[in-house]
């Protein structure tokens, strides 16, 4: 080992160097023995480790300790002293030092040496580890974006050909079964009642088609905004589960941005979801705000409420999902929630306007 020691009495300098040789850790050995030689001894070799002695004449460890910090050095810094106080024992270890030693302890030196490299070396593993798995979960995270981005754009483009391409040849349908009860003017009841029961079966498969591409992805989200989108699922979740379901806006924008404006349909969609399935609620009161940059929506039920730290044992993915849509925006999402008291979803994210004019 490299070992620079920090030394301006000769007598303790000599000794520590035949401890280190007799423990057999030795492969270089320098001692400078003021401010000047230790700069120039950092400066012009790299060393594994630097012992320090506390005072030296216009110098000390604390300094030195600053200079190989504000270096960004690597290399291992033990403070060897005569006498120390607890206090400063313990700020120069928060200042960076790895270890202090005292000189009439000075047998534990080698130890403390190689205690130190070893700590180094975890230390530098840990970071190691922490970095790759942050990097995995930024990776995670973006797979998950682009996902949803893509689903997203598909399930528009599949929404939009069964809404045009089906419902354009079913109207087809529709007005050729007309023509045929017109020309044909049927007396016969039975065939009266057919062409009737005919048209009745294409209207429902229009509204059957309407329905599953309002699944997809509700045109109206598209054509009328967000506000209206919210709405208007509002009053299809109140018709459909008979929980009374009221959805008021105190914004007035309009434009709000594409992506944004999904993201937060999706969500409110995923919420009203959750309080059908587990709320037992018989109320749903939502609301969407703008609080100066950021845009707000509450939904709150009274339903049962549940108990947040169960989430991580379900392995289930809703809400987790809506956080990280929150997060894609840039927001956050909050829910607060007690047993029996019903649930409040709070979503907060900022604003973003459409720069594009819309289609019409
Ligand atoms: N409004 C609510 N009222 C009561 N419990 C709720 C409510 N919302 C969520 N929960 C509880 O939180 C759990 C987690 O919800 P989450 O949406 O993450 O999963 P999930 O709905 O069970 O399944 P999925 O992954 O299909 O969404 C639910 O299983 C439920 O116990
Ligand atoms: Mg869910």
């Amino acid at each position: 080992m490299k070992i620079l020691l920090l030394e301006d009495n000769p007598a303790d300098a000599g000794l520590i160097k035949t401890l280190l040789e007799r423990a057999g850790i030795l492969s270089e050995f320098a001692v400078a023995a003021d401010k000047s030689e230790f700069i120039e001894a950092i400066t012009k070799n790299s060393f594994d480790v630097i012992l320090a002695d506390h005072r030296l004449p216009q110098f000390s460890s604390v300094e030195a300790l600053k200079i190989i910090k504000d270096k960004n050095m690597d290399v291992i810094f033990i403070l060897v002293t005569g006498t120390v106080s607890e206090e400063f024992a313990v700020s120069i270890i928060q200042q960076g030092a790895d270890d202090y030693l005292l000189k009439n302890n000075l047998n534990r030196l080698p130890a403390a040496i190689i205690q130190s490299i070893e700590r180094r070396k975890m230390q530098l593993a840990k970071k190691l580890a922490e970095e790759e798995l942050k990097t995995s979960r930024e990776q995670l995270r973006q797979l998950f974006f682009h996902t949803q981005n893509i689903r997203e754009e598909e399930r528009a483009r599949i929404a939009r050909e069964i809404h045009d391409e089906l419902g354009q040849q079913l109207t087809g349908l529709k007005m050729d079964v007309f023509w045929l009860n017109k020309k044909l003017n049927p007396v016969d009841a039975e065939v009266k009642e057919k062409i009737a029961g005919m048209i009745g079966l294409i209207d429902s498969t229009v509204r059957s088609v309407r329905k599953i591409s309002s699944d997809l992805r509700p045109g109206i989200l598209d054509d009328l905004g967000l506000i209206a989108a919210l709405d208007w699922q509002s009053s299809e979740f109140e018709k459909r589960t008979e929980i009374e379901c009221k959805f008021h806006s105190e914004t007035n924008e309009q434009n709000f941005e594409k992506d944004l404006a999904t993201n937060i349909f999706r969500i409110f969609q995923e919420t009203l979801t959750n309080v059908a399935r587990h709320a037992q609620a018989t109320k749903i009161n939502s609301m969407l705000e703008q609080d100066n940059e950021m845009i707000v929506l509450t939904i709150n039920d009274n339903g049962k409420g549940f108990d947040q730290k169960q989430i991580p044992k379900k392995n289930t993915l809703g809400i987790i999902g809506m956080g990280e849509r929150a997060m894609m925006m840039g927001g956050e999402l909050k829910i607060n929630s007690t047993p029996g008291k019903g649930t409040t979803t709070i979503l907060k994210v900022p604003l973003r306007i459409e720069t594009t004019p819309l289609k019409n």
